[in-house]
């Protein structure tokens, strides 16, 4: 099969639709696999008698997530030279569960009715079972996880707990109108990068890789789990129905993104008054002053220009590891990021 640069010749409203439409069969396979996988664990469940809680939690965890991270874990594996993916699957499918479970509560705080196309657990059945529905995908990623060297599940641990830690900042900076990018770069590398870097580190390390090698791909990790939370704030702004999640939740929210801390320095005057004015009192109509605003900032711009050079930080990380196709599709969804559109 050839190689190259398969994600390319794609169109990219075609790859992004799931994943499934790639011109790599490699990548196909290895998405069904963890498709099935995930469906098979549900099912394995509900045959125990798991009932309303595997149901529910089924509907989110099967309504069709882009599956970055199980898909990253298995491809860091395989760019360390594993080949055995029975191995690893049980830590690409915990991956997944953990960052469902993180996506149930979020959407509870956050006060999103929508995940995945699909309405929230917390909307369609209250506030208590999605609490405890997270638990639940939180406690089936764990038991898959645990079966690995404690090494391994000290770092999933961790990045779980960094989750929470940084949950925490955010709330601490709700309309904060003083919020810095440090702060905002110490949020996202705890809720969204350190996953993914964990993820990545912890595949290598089963593969066999060195501290050395597995470093490095904790750090492709970590800069493109970076690169994909500034898209993420980004689509918030900008995205549209492909999204599966509402629009504009985190200005809603007083959520401080990038390009609202870029845009809250640089403004000065008539325009910086009417910036905060909008912010602290947000409504639907006020989106297109608000995007009109952060354009005339040059915020937008900086936002994604950053997100290139994070990306770019994270196929560097790659440089060490031999020429593969994993690696080469691990380089194309790295890509991926920057031009996603759900
Ligand atoms: C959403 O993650 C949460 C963030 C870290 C921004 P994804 O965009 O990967 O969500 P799914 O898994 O594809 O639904
Ligand atoms: C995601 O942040 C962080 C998580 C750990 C779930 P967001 O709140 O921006 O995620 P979305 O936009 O709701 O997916
Ligand atoms: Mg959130
Ligand atoms: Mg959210
Ligand atoms: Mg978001």
């Amino acid at each position: 099969m050839a190689v190259g640069h398969p994600l390319r010749r794609t169109p990219l409203w075609t790859v992004l639709r799931g994943l499934n439409l790639i011109e790599s069969d490699l990548l196909d396979s290895m998405k069904n696999q963890v498709e099935q996988s995930l469906h098979n664990l549900i099912q394995e469940q509900l045959e125990m008698g798991s009932g309303e809680v595997a149901e529910l939690c089924s509907e989110i965890l099967l309504a069709g997530g882009k599956r970055f991270r199980p898909l990253l874990i298995l491809l860091a594996y395989g760019t360390c030279g594993g080949r055995d993916f029975d191995e690893i699957m049980p830590l690409a499918c915990a991956f997944e569960l953990i960052h469902t479970a993180t996506l149930v509560h979020d959407d509870i705080y956050d006060g999103a009715d929508q995940r995945r196309g699909v309405a929230t657990i917390h909307k369609k059945a209250g506030l208590a079972k999605g609490v405890i529905a997270g638990d639940w995908l939180f406690t089936m990623g764990f038991g898959l996880g645990g079966r690995y060297s404690e090494e391994i599940v000290e770092i999933m641990s961790k990045c779980c707990a960094d989750i929470a830690v940084a949950e925490f900042q955010q709330f601490d900076h709700i309309n904060d109108l003083a919020t810095t990018p440090d702060d905002y770069f110490q949020i996202v590398e705890g809720k969204t990068a350190g996953p993914f870097a964990a993820g990545c580190k912890a595949a290598a390390l089963i593969a066999g890789c060195d501290a050395q090698q597995a470093e490095k791909m904790y750090e492709f990790g970590l800069q493109l789990g970076i690169a994909f939370q500034l898209v993420d704030d980004l689509l918030d702004l900008y995205g549209d129905d492909r999204l599966g999640k509402p629009r504009g939740v985190d200005v809603y929210e007083g959520k401080m993104t990038l390009p609202i801390i870029h845009a809250l320095t640089l403004l000065h005057g008539e325009k910086r008054d009417q910036l905060s004015e909008i912010l602290s009192d947000f409504g639907d109509e006020k989106f297109t002053q608000l995007i009109d605003l952060l354009t005339h900032s040059k915020s937008i711009q900086y936002a994604k220009i950053l997100a290139s050079t994070y990306l770019e930080r994270s196929e560097f990380a790659l440089n060490d590891f031999e020429q593969s196709e994993y690696k080469e599709l691990m380089l194309g969804i790295a890509e991926l990021v920057n031009s996603r559109n759900s």
